[in-house]
């Protein structure tokens, strides 16, 4: 048997080897942690990384293919197009006055250098007409094979979208769109209340630049008298679309509407084959008579033929109907617009559109045929609404038009300007007679002149040319 003292002796012994034995794998430890070492997690992704590169490269495409295709480079072309329409006819005249005065003197002389100089600048145009189509060319060559490898990047691309953020976002979207269409059928069929008049969405009108287009379309040198413009409430998939009259019977009458698929085939002169025919003869019972017509939503409103009237021409139903305006409507070429020189023909009643809808201005000799405006509603049949009594005589002024439910009226100052020197806001009753806007005119009378609310341009039918203004609002 051992003695309790040996035990303690022994249970020293066992102790005393443990503590070595801790003191040793303490010591191995923290020699493994020395601090050159750090503790690494091995994390294995089943995933690629994500190619933040690629997707960086990607953005960098697109903004710069935003950047090199851009509307303005298809209005350059037009634009060119339309100044060597311009020049060619010119060049043609002077050409054959130098046939016809040619001494074989010192005037020879002097109109060929003329002759030169337009060859020149026609020339020059051509050169950058031809620079300007071969530069639209590469740029839509590579333009397509930029988009198409954009296209295969962003496929590639959505591989990482791992966790379907982006389809869910999509997703997202589409509901939304969904949901919108959803809301505006739904407010369709709760009739829209228009602006009130005089209320401007887009500010005060300023100032207006142009001529934008200048152009005699598909008949040049015909028709002196007419209208065109833009449908502001066009019918689905014709929003590109632009309307012309013509008066074709004594310069005072029409009985149809052309339409062109856009602005070039109107320009260059290429119409829808056939025409939109009011009656087959010309004039009759409501046919058009005078320039001062607008088209809007899918109808054309103008002054009918022999009457005080404002006939309304529904495009899709092919029928007319009628507004009769106030007793004493001075009408059949009494209460013209004119300017000190001469009046314009069958213009007693001036249609115009704006952003509230259509409107008819006219003269009364209860106003002493001073302006009177009338809003047009637009029921079936059409309606007069609300009536304004301005104390401008009709005679003294060329021209008037809408914008914002302010009335404005021009006046010819010579036969390059016209000038917007008067207006009349509807909301206020305010009338002004120093607006001093001035416009360029290619020709010097102005038959019809409207505001398009769609592309806020001011749209003029000049001797027998179509005439476009940007309108600049504050
Ligand atoms: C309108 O614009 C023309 C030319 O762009 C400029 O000469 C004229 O001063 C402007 N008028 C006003 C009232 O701003
Ligand atoms: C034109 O006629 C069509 C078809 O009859 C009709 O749906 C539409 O409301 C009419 N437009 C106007 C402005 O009355």
């Amino acid at each position: 048997m051992q003695s309790p003292h040996a035990f303690f002796i022994q249970l020293q012994a066992i102790m005393k080897f443990y503590t070595v034995l801790l003191l040793c794998f303490l010591f191995n430890f923290t020699q493994q942690l020395s601090p050159q070492d750090h503790c690494a997690c091995a994390l294995t992704n089943k995933d690629k990384a994500f190619p933040h590169d690629t997707l960086n490269s990607v953005n960098d495409d697109a903004s710069k293919c935003n950047q090199d295709v851009t509307p303005q480079k298809s209005l350059e072309i037009e634009r060119l197009l339309l100044g060597l329409e311009h020049r060619l006819p010119q060049l043609l005249e002077d050409v054959s006055i130098l046939e016809k005065e040619d001494d074989g003197d010192l005037y020879g002389v002097v109109s060929l250098q003329v002759i030169e100089n337009e060859l020149k600048e026609i020339k020059d145009h051509v050169d950058r007409l031809k620079r300007t189509t071969q530069g639209h060319q590469h740029l839509s060559t590579d333009s397509t094979k930029q988009l198409t490898n954009l296209r295969a990047e962003l496929q590639d691309l959505e591989m990482y979208d791992t966790f379907q953020v982006e389809k869910k976002r999509q997703d997202n979207q589409r509901l939304k769109r969904a949901l919108n269409e959803c809301k505006g059928e739904h407010e369709l069929d709760t009739q829209p209340t228009p602006p009130p008049h005089g209320l401007c969405p887009h500010g005060r009108f300023m100032n207006i630049t142009g001529p934008e287009v200048f152009s005699a379309g598909e008949y040049p040198g015909s028709f002196k008298y007419g209208a065109w413009g833009r449908d502001p409430k066009p019918e689905a998939g014709k929003e590109r679309w632009y309307w012309r009259v013509m008066l074709t019977s004594n310069n005072r009458y029409a009985n149809y509407v052309r339409f062109y698929s856009s602005l070039s085939t109107l320009v260059v002169g290429v119409g829808m084959p056939d025409n939109v025919q009011i009656h087959v003869a010309n004039p009759t019972t409501n046919t058009v008579q005078g320039p001062n017509v607008v088209l809007y939503e899918k109808a054309l409103y103008y002054n009918c033929y022999n009457k005080d009237d404002v006939c309304r021409f529904n495009l899709t139903s092919k029928t007319v109907s009628t507004l009769e305006l106030p007793k004493g409507t001075r009408y059949n070429s009494k209460g013209n617009f004119c300017h000190l020189e001469e009046c314009y023909p069958y213009t007693d009643i001036d249609l115009a559109t704006d952003e509230s809808g259509v409107w008819v201005i006219y003269s009364t000799a209860e106003n002493f045929g001073n302006l009177v405006l009338s809003k047009v509603e637009e029921g079936e049949p059409p309606t007069l609404g609300q009536t304004w009594h301005t104390s401008l005589f009709k005679q003294a002024v060329t021209n008037t038009f809408m914008a914002c439910g302010i009335l404005y009226g021009t006046r010819y100052v010579d036969k390059d300007t016209e000038e917007i020197f008067y207006s009349y806001d509807t909301s206020t009753g305010v009338e002004k007679f120093d607006i001093g806007i001035f416009m360029t005119k290619m020709a010097p009378n102005i038959y019809f002149l409207n505001y398009s609310p769609i592309d806020r341009m001011l749209y003029v039918y000049s001797e027998g040319n179509m005439v476009s203004y940007k309108v600049l609002f504050e």
